[in-house]
């Protein structure tokens, strides 16, 4: 297994390339099954949760090409009759429940594995589940699968979400654009994920209103057709690498990074000293003193602060001048990166869903496990200024998330490599 192994030193300073999101791209894939035609996406980030959804697609009978180098992925599903999704790839990646509003609206019956907990919490499936039933779906739970059926095919619904999920509003969305009729799916998700979906979608012939709202309308067509789609840049790979000079001190350029996805975590990055600017073909961050100063943080669906920054944010504020209050309002469990950091020399004290972190001067490099995908570049955030050398194990969660971390943060004069045993 890969580990990375991290020199702290000085300020960084140069240009790094951002990637397509991977969550936009896990949502965008699974609406080949939408259609008969092929669906091309460009600006693909090279991951392997992106590698597993490919797995799952072509489980499902979609075929699948890769074409310059990984970066654009040509689907076509015009022989995809298979309408189980298996546990043994539904398990690696929770995002593979994308699959069941596209199945139930192409086949009308899907059966997909409940993907089972994760480390940062139970993440149930209720608001996918109740949103499909509202349109007219069967669903039950057997022998851990989850059997879907619309006899005489999906019906538009008013359905009103209990809490704004990105996935189940992606679920619904997909599984609308072929029902019967007009679907208002109320208190939807605003992320910017969804907005790329949806200009996905309407370029495939979906006609759609409202998305970035939190009221999304979508009238049912017959049939979708094909179509060529960019994702959308990585808003938390941009918002990662703009910590990185926080952190570091310095300044780097985000090629392709856009302040516009990111909403409040701009704000915190301003408060705490960190300086941005817009250029023409992206951003700029740069630290403006010494060290940062410490900002409290809570996590909220977008515009709020996003909880896939929330780790990197505690790295952050690890050596911040101050104390700084992180609170967790979206997931149950996701401070399993704090007992790292403290491992580093960091004064961290949980309680609950809330982190007080006390600023310390230097963190000092250690030997840290990566524990989820945002957890382990946490830690490699840290270990850009700590003393001494750092190796993060378990690096297989980074590879899930993170397109060559490596060499990104290398081109910025980070002392950063990784080790293959
Ligand atoms: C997506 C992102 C993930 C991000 C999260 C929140 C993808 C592939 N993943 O995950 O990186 O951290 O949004 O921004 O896009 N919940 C329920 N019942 C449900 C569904 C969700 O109770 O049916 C709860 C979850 O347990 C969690 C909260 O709602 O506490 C948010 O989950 P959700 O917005 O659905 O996140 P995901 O779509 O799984």
């Amino acid at each position: 297994m890969d580990r990375i192994v991290v020199k702290g030193g000085g300020p960084l300073a140069g240009r790094i390339e951002i990637s397509g999101a991977k969550n936009a791209c896990l949502a965008l894939m699974p609406a080949t099954l939408l259609s008969e035609e092929p669906l091309t996406l460009t600006n693909a980030p090279r991951l392997s949760d992106i590698r597993t959804m490919s797995v799952l697609l072509e489980s499902l009978g979609a075929e699948i090409s890769t074409m310059q180098d990984g970066k654009v992925l040509a689907m076509s599903s015009h022989a995809a009759d298979n309408h189980v999704a298996d546990y043994d790839i539904v398990r690696k990646m929770r995002a593979s429940n994308l699959v069941l509003g596209p199945l139930l609206a192409r086949h009308g019956h899907a059966v997909v594995s409940l993907p089972g907990g994760c480390a940062i919490g139970a993440r149930p499936m209720d608001l996918h589940i109740s949103a499909l039933e509202a349109m007219g779906a069967q669903i039950d739970l057997r022998d851990g699968y989850l059997h879907a059926e619309a006899k005489g095919g999906l019906k538009g619904a008013d359905i009103t979400l209990r809490f704004a999920s990105v996935g189940a509003t992606e679920n619904t969305v997909m599984a609308a654009t072929l029902a019967k009729g007009t679907t208002i799916l109320r208190n939807a998700a605003r992320e910017p994920e969804i907005v790329d979906l949806v200009e996905c979608l309407r370029k495939m012939g979906a006609q759609i209103e409202g998305e970035g709202t939190a009221t999304i309308t979508i009238e049912g067509v017959d049939r979708l057709h094909g179509a060529t789609h960019p994702v959308v840049a990585d808003r938390i790979e941009t918002g990662t690498y703009m910590l990185a000079p926080a952190i570091a001190g310095g300044e780097v350029e985000l090629v392709g990074g856009r302040m516009d996805l990111l909403g409040a975590f701009c704000e915190k990055l301003d408060a705490c000293g960190i300086e941005l600017s817009e250029t023409g073909t992206g951003l700029i961050a740069k630290r403006r003193n010494g060290r940062v100063d410490a900002v409290n943080v809570v996590t909220e669906v977008f515009p709020g602060f996003p909880t896939d920054l929330q780790a990197q944010m505690m790295a952050v504020m690890c050596t911040a001048n101050g104390v700084s209050v992180l609170e967790e309002r979206i997931f149950e469990n996701r401070f399993m990166h704090a007992p790292e950091l403290i491992r580093m020399g960091a004064h961290i004290d949980v309680q609950g869903g809330i982190a007080t972190v006390t600023g310390v001067e230097k963190l000092r490099g250690a030997p840290v496990m990566a524990t989820d995908l945002r957890a382990s570049v946490s830690l490699i955030l840290a270990a850009l200024a700590a003393e001494g050398e750092t190796v993060v194990n378990r690096v297989y969660h980074l590879d899930r998330g993170y397109e060559r971390v490596e060499e990104k943060l290398g081109a910025v004069g980070a002392r950063i490599e990784r080790v293959s045993e």
